[in-house]
C-alpha cells in the first residue's frame, strides 16, 4: 500500500491526505459562503443550453457535490468524476452510490498531460465543471486544462468553474477572509464541537490547502477563456474571492446559418 507522504512544498497533494479530506468534507465544504446561490448559478448556466444533459464532467469532483446537483437534474445524464485523491473518492462512491452506472470515476492527475485520453473516451460533454480545485494549479497548467476542457466539449457544451480566484489587494483580501470566517463560524454553531471565532480563523489561516493556493484573478482567467475559443464567457457570479466563472464552445453552425451569413 502507498502511504502518503506530505510534500515538502504544499501542492494539489495536499488532498490525498485523509486528515485534510475530513476537515474539508465535514467543515469547510458546509460552511462555503452563499454556496446555494454557486450552486442555482451553475445549474443556471447548464440549463441555458435548452437541452438535456446527457454527458458530464466534474473535475476535480471532491465527494461529488457539484456531480450530484447535475446528476439529480438530469435523469439521463452520465458523468465522469476525476479526481486523484482516494478518500475524496471513497466520500463520492458512498455519497453517489444511488446513481450506480450513471458515474465513472477516474483517478487521473488532470495536470498530467496524459489524462486527456482517459477521459476523452467517455465525450463528447455536454458540461464540464470543477469546484475549488484548479487554483491549486500554476497559470501555466491552468490554461493547459482550459484548453483540454474546450477539446473535450462538444459543440454549445458548456464550462462552469466554481472557484477561489485572487483578490485585487490586500485590504479586499482581508475582506473576504472574515466574509468566508464569519461564513464559516456560522456553519457550525449549536454543534457539539463549536469553536469559537478566534480558533475558527486560526484553522481557516494554517490550512494545509490554503498554503497550496496559486490564485489568479477572475479577469486574466476569463481573458484565456476567450483566446481559448469559448464564447459567451463571463464572471457569473462573484462575492469576494469566491467566483464562478466560464464560457460555451461555439454551436456547430448548419447549412442555414452559412446561408443567411
Ligand atoms: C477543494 S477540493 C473541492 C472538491 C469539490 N469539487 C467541491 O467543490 O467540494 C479540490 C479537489 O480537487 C482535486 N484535485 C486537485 N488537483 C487535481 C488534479 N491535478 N487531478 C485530479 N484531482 C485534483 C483534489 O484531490 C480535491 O478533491
Amino acid at each position: 500500500m502507498t502511504t502518503y507522504q506530505k510534500p515538502v512544498f504544499p501542492s494539489a497533494a495536499v488532498w490525498k491526505d485523509s486528515a485534510l479530506v475530513e476537515n474539508f468534507l465535514g467543515r469547510v465544504r458546509k460552511g462555503v459562503p452563499l454556496a446555494e446561490a454557486q450552486f442555482d448559478v451553475m445549474m443556471r448556466v447548464i440549463e441555458g443550453r435548452g437541452q438535456p444533459v446527457n454527458a458530464f464532467m466534474d473535475l476535480g469532483c471532491g465527494d461529488g457535490v457539484l456531480a450530484s446537483v447535475i446528476l439529480a437534474e438530469y435523469p439521463d445524464a452520465t458523468g465522469v468524476l476525476v479526481d486523484f485523491s482516494m478518500p475524496m473518492i471513497q466520500a463520492a462512491i458512498a455519497n453517489l452510490k444511488s446513481y450506480g452506472k450513471r458515474i465513472h470515476f477516474s483517478t487521473v492527475d488532470y495536470a498530467d498531460p496524459n489524462w486527456f485520453g482517459t477521459v476523452a473516451a467517455h465525450g463528447p460533454y455536454d458540461a464540464i465543471v470543477s469546484g475549488f480545485s484548479i487554483h491549486h494549479h500554476s497559470d501555466r497548467v491552468k490554461q493547459q486544462v482550459y484548453r483540454d476542457v474546450f477539446d473535450l466539449l462538444g459543440p454549445g457544451g458548456v464550462f462552469v468553474n466554481m472557484e477561489h480566484v485572487r483578490s485585487t489587494s490586500k485590504w479586499l483580501e482581508a475582506v473576504h477572509d472574515d466574509f468566508f470566517i464569519d461564513s464559516l463560524w456560522a456553519s457550525q454553531v449549536g454543534q457539539p464541537t463549536s469553536e469559537s471565532r478566534a480558533q475558527v480563523a486560526t484553522g481557516y489561516h494554517s490550512r494545509d490547502d490554503k498554503a497550496a493556493n496559486i490564485l489568479a484573478p477572475v479577469e486574466s482567467q476569463c481573458q484565456w477563456l476567450r483566446q481559448i475559443g469559448f464564447q459567451d464567457v463571463d464572471c457569473y457570479f462573484k462575492a469576494f474571492e469566491l467566483a464562478l466563472f466560464g464560457g460555451r464552445k461555439p454551436p456547430q453552425k448548419n447549412i442555414y446559418d452559412f446561408e443567411a451569413a
